[in-house]
């Protein structure tokens, strides 16, 4: 039988990394949520027409947001443009908190989600998968790590894609999306009590995928 396996986490615990390498070993489809959200803050940003919630909501409105394969790996597009490297930015990782509070943008994008997890065999990560997108998912897993190392992880991301932020400014950036991620109204960042709970620190990609192909039996 084909599972859904869902991911949650706080940035930078390696979720995608860890979702992308189990869904190859498994064969299934990695859906990575939290490009869906960064997709809509890329098009307010595109736009050009200010940042507020009312701009954001009038946006995610009428943008069309996919994952689509090209070849073997899946690519994220906003409406007809490829937006895969655009999304990963400091000024759309910047806006992408407020993006993800909004209920109307919040309701659109779980109902993708929810479509695309429909007939099983996808490993789903986000922060309110197990919580509120895939609450019957097969598989719950809530990975973590501290935030030294996220932060560490974080960097090296960034310097393999050219920018050099220093460790002090990932640091405070990571604990601020934490607390924005955590304590919003909607569907924030939480392990569900069935969830594993897999902290990550110290441990290499495949310990920990090694860990999750476990835990998905
Ligand atoms: O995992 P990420 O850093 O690419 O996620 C980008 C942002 O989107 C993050 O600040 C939290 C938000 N997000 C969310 O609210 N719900 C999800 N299912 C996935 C991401």
């Amino acid at each position: 039988m084909k599972k859904t396996v869902a991911i949650d986490g706080p940035a930078g615990a390696g979720k995608s990394t860890i979702a992308k390498l189990v869904a190859e070993k498994l064969g299934y489809i990695y859906i990575d949520t939290g490009a869906m959200y960064r997709a809509v803050a890329w098009k307010v940003l595109d736009a050009g027409a200010g940042t507020t919630d009312e701009a954001i909501v009038r946006t995610a409105e009428t943008l069309d947001v996919r994952l689509r394969f090209v070849g073997d790996a899946v690519r994220v597009f906003a409406d007809d443009t490829d937006v895969t490297e655009a999304i990963r930015t400091p000024e759309v990782t910047a806006l992408v908190s407020k993006v993800a509070q909004l209920g109307s943008v919040r309701s659109k994008m779980v109902e993708l989600q929810r479509g695309m997890a429909k007939d099983g065999g996808v490993v789903m990560d986000g922060r309110d998968i197990a919580s509120n997108v895939l609450p019957n998912a097969d598989v719950k897993i809530f990975l973590t790590a501290s935030i030294e190392e996220r932060a560490l992880r974080r960097w090296k991301e960034m310097k393999e894609k050219g920018y050099d932020e220093p460790m002090e400014k990932l640091k405070e950036e990571i604990a601020a999306r934490d607390k924005a991620d955590s304590e919003r109204e909607i569907s924030p960042l939480v392990r569900v009590p069935e969830a594993a709970l897999l902290d990550t620190t110290g441990m290499t990609i495949d310990e920990v995928a090694r860990k999750v192909m476990e835990l998905c039996g």
